[in-house]
């Protein structure tokens, strides 16, 4: 059920209204464009339009604005261009049933407006849609966006299509139960041979699992124990470690640490000055097991793992040297690499809420919805401000610092949410 009414303007003695919240009486100098959902909408207060309020400054009066002041008339007039022109892809109420084509039905119509503006003018890059908007004017344009925005919302979408966020550590928490028998429990080794994994550089820790899946470092055991274990979740598994309190390993150790730590001067250039690498290409080796820091040397020596770096190196060094560097290794301490735990899709959205509205229920006219739009849509949205292909200031500043995961998690999470229509009361410029 909706109701549309539009009070057209009259401008009425100076001074009328203009900051009104509500109109007072039918007929005012309000002009005002009320969608009435099935849910109590937004207020709007005609200082709301300021130029200083502005995320996108667009200049007094601007045509995108039209949209909010369109009569009945021009809403039917929007709608027959929308039956012949735009229902094949978005749907005749504006909710699409085609992959990768947006829900229309409900959204912002300043923002349709602007969008349409920018398909037009080639800025949201060279695709289906300016092919469908180069004939039209802007008042057909403005007239076809206040039409959709005028439409029931979508329902929220059942999420099927995308995964479902999970949290990737406490998913690496139930991948690594398969890890403890051997690399101790959270990652602190207690069994001579075996490595400790708690505090090293995830980038490091993924590089070494991928290297046994592949064969390029040799160890069978090390190649079954991952051999049904997934990209995704070797990214979690290292994530995990990486977020785990590192250790001295217990283990003893066979040489002198005083001659290590003076043979360790040609490493620290790499692997840190104290056994603490600032570059994930390099391992840490500090609280590193001393068995194992030993078994690494030898295989670089003999060449039954591959390195050309370590290889040369290690050639170099005798049995008593290994053991004291191992030994000297071992007794440093380990520290935790700064790796941020990523928030969850729940803790981005809050972020994003701040411009697109309480659960993406944007109550800026030009700024888009998210509640209820199709997740493949806000996926590939997303990934084009990502990439560059969609251009826009504010969104190339939040999706550049997104995940893959955390953008299908904000997707599965906006696809989700209660779609509400929003009231705009507005007054025209004075
Ligand atoms: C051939 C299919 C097709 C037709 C016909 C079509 N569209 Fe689209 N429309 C798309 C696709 C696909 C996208 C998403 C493109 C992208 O990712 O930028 C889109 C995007 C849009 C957007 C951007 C929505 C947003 O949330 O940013 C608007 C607005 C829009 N269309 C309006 C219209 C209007 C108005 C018409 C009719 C005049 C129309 N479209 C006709 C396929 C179509
Ligand atoms: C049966 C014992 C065993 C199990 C189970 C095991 N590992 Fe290992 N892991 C080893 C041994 C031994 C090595 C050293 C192999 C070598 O010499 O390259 C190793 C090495 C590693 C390394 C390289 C460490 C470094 O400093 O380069 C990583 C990473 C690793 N394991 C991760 C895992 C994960 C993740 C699991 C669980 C999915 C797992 N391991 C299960 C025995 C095991
Ligand atoms: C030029 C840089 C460089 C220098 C100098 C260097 N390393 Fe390395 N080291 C590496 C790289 C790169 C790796 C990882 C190679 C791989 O993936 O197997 C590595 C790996 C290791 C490992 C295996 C660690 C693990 O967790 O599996 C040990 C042990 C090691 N280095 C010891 C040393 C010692 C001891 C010295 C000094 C004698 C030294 N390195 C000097 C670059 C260096
Ligand atoms: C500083 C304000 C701001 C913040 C914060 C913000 N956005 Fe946006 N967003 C915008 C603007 C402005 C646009 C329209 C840009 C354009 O014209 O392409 C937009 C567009 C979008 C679109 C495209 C919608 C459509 O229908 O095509 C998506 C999806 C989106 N934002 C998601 C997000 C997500 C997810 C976050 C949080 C990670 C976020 N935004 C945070 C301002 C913001």
């Amino acid at each position: 059920m909706k109701l549309l009414t539009n009070t057209r303007v009259s401008r009425a003695g100076p001074g009328n209204c203009k900051t009104s919240r509500l109109p007072r009486r039918a007929g005012s100098s309000l002009a005002m464009l009320v969608l009435v959902g099935s849910v109590a909408g937004f207020l709007f207060s005609a200082a709301y339009f300021g130029a200083s309020a502005q995320s996108r400054a667009a200049g007094d009066g601007s045509a995108e604005l039209q949209a909010l002041y369109a009569t009945p008339e021009d809403i039917a007039q929007g709608r027959a261009l929308a039956k012949s022109a735009c229902a094949g892809c978005h749907g005749a109420n504006g909710i699409s049933v085609a992959p990768a084509v947006p829900n229309l039905a409900g959204q912002r119509p300043a923002y349709l407006f602007l969008e349409l503006k920018a398909y037009q003018s080639g800025a949201r890059g060279d695709n289906t849609m300016s092919g469908q908007v180069k004939f039209l004017n802007d008042d057909a344009l403005s007239k076809v966006s206040a039409y959709f925005a005028s439409l029931d919302p979508p329902q929220s979408a059942a999420v099927n299509t995308v995964n479902v966020a999970v949290d990737p550590v406490q998913a690496g928490k139930a991948a690594a139960v398969a890890c403890a028998g051997c690399h101790g429990e959270a990652g602190v080794s207690t069994t001579p041979g075996m490595p400790s994994l708690a505090g090293l550089d995830p980038k490091y820790t993924v590089a070494a699992m991928k290297a046994y899946k592949s064969g390029q470092r040799d160890s069978e055991l090390m190649k079954s124990s991952l051999a049904g274990v997934a990209d995704p979740a070797i990214d979690n598994i290292a994530l995990y470690y990486a977020l785990q309190k590192p250790a001295r390993s217990q283990a003893p150790a066979a040489g002198d640490k005083a001659a290590g730590a003076t043979a360790a001067a040609s490493c620290a250039g790499c692997h840190g000055s104290d056994g603490v690498s600032a570059n994930p290409a390099f391992p840490s080796l500090a609280g590193q097991d001393a068995t194992y820091l030993a078994n690494a040397l030898g295989a670089y020596k003999q060449g039954t793992r591959m390195d050309e770096t370590m290889k040369g190196l290690a050639a170099a060094l005798d049995d008593t040297a290994v053991k004291n560097l191992a030994a000297y290794y071992a007794s440093q301490e380990p520290k935790q690499p700064e790796v941020r735990k990523p928030l969850t899709a729940e803790e981005w959205a809050q972020k994003c809420d701040r411009c697109h509205g309480i659960n993406g229920n944007s109550t800026d006219p030009r700024l888009p919805a998210l509640a209820a739009q199709r997740a493949d849509y806000l996926e590939k949205a997303l990934n084009d401000y990502r990439t560059g292909a969609r251009k826009s200031p504010q969104m190339a500043a939040m999706s550049d610092v997104l995940t893959d995961q955390d953008i299908s998690g904000l997707a599965a999470h906006y696809a989700r949410q209660t779609a509400r229509s929003a009231v705009f009361v507005t007054s025209p410029p004075k």
